[in-house]
């Protein structure tokens, strides 16, 4: 088969790509591992930034996120038992709308099949050959388990942290990392929020995070052992220990429900540089990992596409120039957000390692950015979200 750009994976990243290629004329393929029902109903992440909702907004993408979506003026840290909040749209007027991931995935996929763009679900044994030309080929199974080529003019590799892109050019990358003393175990539960904004909670059992999808469904996260496992979570110890870290001395009863989702995710810092290598371009988790306290990653993979979709429109019209400046141009914006992001989880967490010392300079940097405007406004304007490049 030939088409001019052949995508893997369809998460956020290579969805949206594909969704603004096929507008732009392009003919593209979306190659996904897993079946059509398992992508749509992933329970992921939860927070858009604004330049996120405007993009799809612009794209034609946001009747339902604008129907659906929650959006928020201002969340709350919880530390000393009790609420300290980040008032993001006085302080930036800008705001943050909480729309789950799967519902965006479900609007691209919906997208794309009301105009007929191809994406190929339950695929397999995906392998990437001369990328370093300008005829790469990509071999895979097709759902029937019939081997497949491809043969296009460029890759994107959007699948994700472990997908096969990014180990196919791992000798010509520069990897960075870092690993956390920490997972979450997040919880979707049928019950209201129990309070109508995020609380980020820093406690000494650990880190709690109240979010929602829904007036009547409430998203909560807790920060566990990264080796524990989900088996030793029983619901009734999920909503014990979340009630003793979210404690405040004032008004609040967390709403328990039945818990209708539960996984444990371990937490990472990860940039692999360049984001390209000849005709295969990297984009979203395949290439970056965020621990998810900053809520970026899925934005970051949305910025990273709209970057992309640009530089593929031009090279496949003889212009190298966006394609050559690619990486660098998103490194700027993933940077950023790697910063921010482990700069929410150090000083929300509970390092179990942490002396005493390190300890009290957390509550200080948490006083600190709740009682100075000028520190509360550094973490809304990275929390709602930098302007596009
Ligand atoms: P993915 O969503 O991982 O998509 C990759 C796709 O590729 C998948 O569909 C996968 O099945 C497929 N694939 C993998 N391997 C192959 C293969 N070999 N062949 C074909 N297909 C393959 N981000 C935020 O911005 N805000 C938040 O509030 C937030 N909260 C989070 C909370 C949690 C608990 C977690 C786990 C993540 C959170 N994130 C958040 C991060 C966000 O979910 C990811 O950054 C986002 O999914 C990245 O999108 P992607 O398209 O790059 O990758
Ligand atoms: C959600 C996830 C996050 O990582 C975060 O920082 C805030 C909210 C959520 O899933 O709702």
């Amino acid at each position: 088969m030939r088409t001019q750009v052949a995508v893997i994976g369809a998460g956020p990243a290579g969805l949206l790509l594909s969704f603004l290629l096929h507008e732009a004329g392009i003919d593209c393929v979306v190659l996904e591992a897993r079946d059509r029902e398992y992508v749509r109903q992933r329970v992921r992440a939860g927070v858009c930034e604004q330049p996120t909702v405007e993009l799809l907004t612009s794209l034609g993408l946001g009747e339902r996120l604008a129907a659906e979506g929650m959006p928020h003026e201002g969340l709350s840290l919880r530390f000393d038992r009790a609420d300290h909040r980040i008032a993001l749209t006085e302080l930036t007027g800008k705001a943050i709308t909480v729309y789950g991931q799967q519902e965006i995935v479900k609007d691209l996929i919906d997208a794309h099949e009301a105009r007929g763009y191809p994406i190929s679900f339950e695929i397999s044994d995906v392998q990437l050959s001369d990328v370093d030309t300008d005829r790469p080929r990509v071999a895979y199974r097709d759902s029937g388990g019939n081997a497949q080529v491809i043969e296009c003019d460029a890759v994107a590799g959007c699948d994700g942290f472990h997908g096969v892109s990014r180990p196919s050019i791992s000798d010509n990358l520069t990897v960075f990392e870092r690993e956390y003393p920490f997972a979450w175990l997040g919880v979707l539960a049928r019950t209201p929020p129990s309070h109508h904004e995020l609380i980020y909670t820093h406690h000494e059992r650990g880190f709690a995070l109240h979010s929602m999808r829904t007036p009547e469904i409430t998203r909560l996260y807790l920060q566990v052992d990264p080796h524990d496992n989900l088996a030793n979570w029983s619901d009734d110890r999920i909503w014990a220990e979340l009630t003793a870290r979210l404690e405040v001395e004032g008004d609040f009863a967390l709403r328990e429900g039945p818990i209708l989702d539960k996984g444990i995710t371990p937490m990472r810092s990860f940039v692999a540089e360049p984001l390209r290598h000849g005709r295969l371009f990297l984009a979203g988790d395949a290439a970056h990992i965020v621990p998810p306290t900053g809520a970026k990653g899925m934005n970051l993979a949305i910025a990273d596409v709209r970057v992309l979709a640009r530089a593929l429109e031009a090279l496949l019209r003889g212009d190298e120039s966006l394609a050559a400046a690619y990486s660098d141009t998103c490194l700027r914006r993933v940077w950023r957000a790697e910063h921010f992001s482990w700069f929410m989880t150090t000083m929300l967490h509970t390092d179990p390692h942490a002396d005493g010392f390190a300890r009290q300079l957390q509550l200080s940097q948490l006083r600190y950015t709740t009682s100075s405007r000028a520190a509360a406004t550094s973490l809304a304007e990275n929390y709602v979200g930098l302007p596009f490049a």
